[in-house]
């Protein structure tokens, strides 16, 4: 699979890896140009390139969102058109200010990113814990005990997430719907949460 970043910081960068090592072509970009990436890029090896902002849809198949919350309302919404998305940002009201509707939970914060991207189709995954360990905590699918990543979301995006969260070392996890998935953003109980199949079932209940 061909796999593009927007934000290619801590997050970007440590799912780049794993997408790699699990044999997909990775593609990074930001608000400052292929250029800037060159550096990280070369580490990454022959599977990675940059990309400019603008080119980012060009023939990949996800598109993956490593970007601060804030930033997202910048992203132009028609580069994305009839993508398949994955949103792996949170909000934070320190970082990202306040707003009313996700304070209040009359909206679930993906679901926000949802509906700016209209045109795309999004699922939650990767965002519920830090992932500066992320690649010692990778194990092979078939090994027991496997971390679990949360995916919420709903049709083929969401199978997708489902399929390479195993692929790159974690059990998945269904969350359920983009519009359900307070439990599993930064203000919910499984916000930091790391752990296997058993004990999340056992703190959702
Ligand atoms: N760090 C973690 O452990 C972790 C874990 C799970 C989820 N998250 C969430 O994931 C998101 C990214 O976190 P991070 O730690 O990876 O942040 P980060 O290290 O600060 O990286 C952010 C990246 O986004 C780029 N960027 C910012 N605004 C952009 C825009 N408008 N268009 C394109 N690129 C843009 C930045 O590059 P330029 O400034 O050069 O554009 C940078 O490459 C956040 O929402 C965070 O809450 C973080």
């Amino acid at each position: 699979m061909k796999i593009a970043f927007i934000g290619s910081g801590h997050v970007g960068q440590a799912l780049a890896k794993l997408a790699i090592k699990a044999g997909h072509e990775v593609t990074l970009t930001n608000r400052h140009g292929a250029d800037s990436l060159k550096e990280i890029v070369a580490g990454l090896g022959p599977q990675a390139k940059a990309a400019d902002l603008a080119d980012i849809a060009d023939g990949q198949d996800l598109i993956v969102l490593a970007v601060p919350f804030n930033q997202i309302k910048n992203i132009d919404s028609n580069l994305l058109k009839g993508k398949k998305v994955i949103d792996a940002s949170n909000y934070f009201p320190q970082r990202d200010g306040q707003n009313t509707d996700l304070l209040t939970h009359k909206i679930a914060s993906s679901q926000l990113v949802a509906n700016h991207f209209h045109s795309s189709e999004v699922a939650k995954a990767f965002n519920t814990f830090g992932v500066t360990n992320l690649g010692s905590l990778a194990k092979a699918a078939g090994t027991p005990d496997r971390i679990v990543m949360t995916v919420a979301g709903n049709g083929e995006v969401k199978k997708i997430a489902t399929d390479l969260i195993s692929e790159i070392g974690f059990q998945p996890y269904d969350a359920g719907s983009l519009s359900e998935s307070f439990k599993v953003q930064a203000d919910g109980p499984i916000f930091g949460f790391q752990g296997t199949l058993d004990e999340i079932t056992k703190k959702i209940a």
